[in-house]
């Protein structure tokens, strides 16, 4: 990765990571959030989803920020209302909606009916309660792990740009912009990453990064009924296992260009990262990972996603196999066969991963 910039201040912050617990209820028979598509029920998990929280405060009770990365389509508005009314009956006014701010992933491998707004509860047959109580508990738990870990610290900037991640999905519709604004930018989609790097003031080592980069998390297709955090959640868990596996202490620049072929490659010999064996009997408690805020805590944001899709081999129409018509989108006139195709096509897990592993690269 070319680093644009780089900048430093010191501060007082904490990060904490904490798993949304997903309930049996939730794992089955809930439909997704994300593709609307009603068939796409939750019927089993291909990783669990967390949200990662980083408080930056002047003080032990002064003025701070929280910022949630939440694993799931988005937040919303009923969320940060519930999120809030909790923190208040804890914390007083510390916490309110001007120095909170929850962000989604944008993973569209959730499970669906915690938003309040009546088109997200259609296609999910209503509100689903058990959705959102897991949602909120995993939040306002995650901020108060990190508000009790709060510790003296250094924050490190950094942006640069990750190629190879992302296409844009709509080509045609971007030539339609003005040719003078086209030319302003090298691509037509935005490759920026920007890092976040927390370092801990005592032993001025990494303990967490926060990255935002652009690309949908629409690696797992909308036929897929595993929980997923997708290709987002995917680096994180990568990003993490790596420092909790490898010395924390990685230097700075440590910005490097993915090269896709490579990684596919990679990909295919990777070994489960950290952990330790559960067998199918085991009890949740040692199938989930947990975090009290020792481990290194990396997130994987979402921002400005526009049209970048992560299927960089391009859209296929599924009757024909032939590439859908470039200015319609569409398979003759059907626009629903045309269909984009991951990197690991046609194993979306295998996207996912790959995917994974070049953001996490990135980051
Ligand atoms: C897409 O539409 C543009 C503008 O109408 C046209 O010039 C171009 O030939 C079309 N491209 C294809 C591949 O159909």
């Amino acid at each position: 990765m070319k680093i644009r910039s780089k900048i430093s201040f010191p501060t007082l912050l904490s990060l904490i990571v904490v798993a949304i617990g997903i309930i049996t209820s939730v794992t089955a028979g809930v439909v997704m959030m994300g593709y609307a598509n009603m068939n796409q029920t939750t019927a089993g998990v291909h990783f669990r989803l967390r949200a990662r929280t980083f408080i930056v405060a002047e003080s032990s009770q002064g003025p701070r920020f929280a910022f949630v990365n939440l694993d799931a389509g988005m937040a919303s508005q009923l969320v940060n209302i519930k999120v809030l009314e909790k923190l208040k009956s804890r914390f007083g006014n510390l916490y309110t909606e001007e120095n909170v701010a929850i962000s989604g992933i944008h993973t569209h491998a959730g499970p669906g009916g915690y938003l309040q707004y009546w088109l997200y509860s259609f296609s999910t047959l209503g509100f689903v309660q058990e959705s959102f109580d897991v949602i909120v508990n995993a939040i306002v738990h995650s901020i108060v792990q990190a508000h009790i870990n709060l510790k003296p610290g250094s924050i490190f900037i950094n942006k640069g740009d990750v190629v190879n991640a992302g296409i844009n999905r709509s080509p045609s519709a971007y030539l339609l912009n003005p040719a003078e604004e086209r030319a302003q930018y090298p691509a037509n989609i935005d490759t920026l990453m920007t890092l976040l790097k927390f370092v801990d003031g005592a032993s001025e080592q990494s303990i967490g990064a926060f990255s935002w980069f652009a690309t949908h998390g629409t690696s797992m297709s909308k036929d897929n009924k595993l929980i997923s955090g997708d290709n987002k959640g995917a680096a994180a868990r990568f990003f993490e296992d790596q420092f909790a596996t490898t010395p924390i202490r990685a230097p700075f620049n440590s910005f490097n260009t993915p090269d896709v072929g490579k990684l596919v490659t990679k990909a295919q010999t990777i070994k489960a990262t950290g952990g330790h064996t559960c067998s199918k009997t085991s009890s949740k408690e040692c199938k989930v990972r947990k975090n009290d805020g020792s481990l290194f805590v990396g997130a994987f944001c979402q921002s400005n996603v526009g049209d970048v899709t992560p299927n960089v081999l391009g859209a296929f129409c599924t009757d024909t196999g032939r590439p859908c018509d470039f200015n319609l989108s569409s398979c003759n006139g059907n626009d629903l066969l045309c269909l984009g195709r991951g990197p690991g096509y046609p194993d979306e897990i295998r996207s996912t991963k790959i995917r994974g592993e070049t953001i996490s690269e990135g980051g």
